[in-house]
């Protein structure tokens, strides 16, 4: 990522780690691009994507980081072509929205329970998982033929549900990006939608 912002993140929203940039290494943005930037956080792809792309909608279940990266978008004169809204995943967007790429670093820990302030950021589910295969499944509603999907997975996670999900939902799906962190390998994998499977009766 060659770009730099004027860039505040708020207590209480999770701000950019090794993660964030592996994604923001992988991803390629067209001007043509019609960008959803799901798990906003404090709105780092977002700025970026604004830079590039002819449009972007940027959503996170998180209040907080709504208005964060909303008033990102504003102090670096980004908001122009940028809808910031509140949604669990797809739930605040209609059906006949479309999206040529789509980014989500998701929360990817496996526990069960959250407790803290910022596990809704961070725990994916009992596998870790469960938050990114529901990701995947929603958005072959939002997407044409052709249409990128780029996600952050790790290793710590049931990372073969995700590209069984990605498969049974007529995505080609590819690694694009590793990198080793800790006691986990972080991987970005990019799925390609191949259209809508028909039902013959
Ligand atoms: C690991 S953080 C990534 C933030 C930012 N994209 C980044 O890379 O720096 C995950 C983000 O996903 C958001 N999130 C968690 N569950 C979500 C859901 N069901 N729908 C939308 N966003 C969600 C969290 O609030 C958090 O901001």
């Amino acid at each position: 990522m060659s770009e730099s912002f004027d860039f505040d993140v708020w207590q209480g929203v999770y701000e950019p780690a090794a993660d964030t940039y592996l994604l923001l290494d992988a991803i390629t943005i067209n001007p043509t691009d019609s960008v959803l930037d799901v798990g906003c956080g404090a709105g780092l792809a977002s700025l970026v994507a604004a830079s590039k792309a002819k449009r972007v909608v940027s959503i996170d279940i998180s209040f907080l980081a709504v208005r964060n990266t909303s008033e990102n978008l504003r102090k670096n004169g980004l908001e122009q072509n940028v809808s910031v809204l509140q949604s669990d995943l797809f739930i605040g967007l209609s059906d006949d929205v479309k999206f040529t790429m789509m980014m989500f670093n998701p929360p990817y820990l496996p526990a069960d329970d959250m407790n803290t302030e910022m596990d809704h950021a961070l725990i994916g589910g009992p596998e870790g998982s469960e938050l990114t295969e529901r990701f995947v499944k929603e958005a072959a509603t939002h997407m044409g033929n052709n249409g990128r999907l780029y996600v952050v997975v790790s290793s710590l996670a049931n990372t073969d549900a995700i590209i069984k999900t990605f498969n049974e939902n007529n995505f080609q799906v590819e690694q694009v990006n590793e990198t080793p962190l800790f006691f986990e390998k972080i991987q970005v994998l990019k799925g390609v939608f191949k259209g809508h499977k028909e039902t013959v009766l």
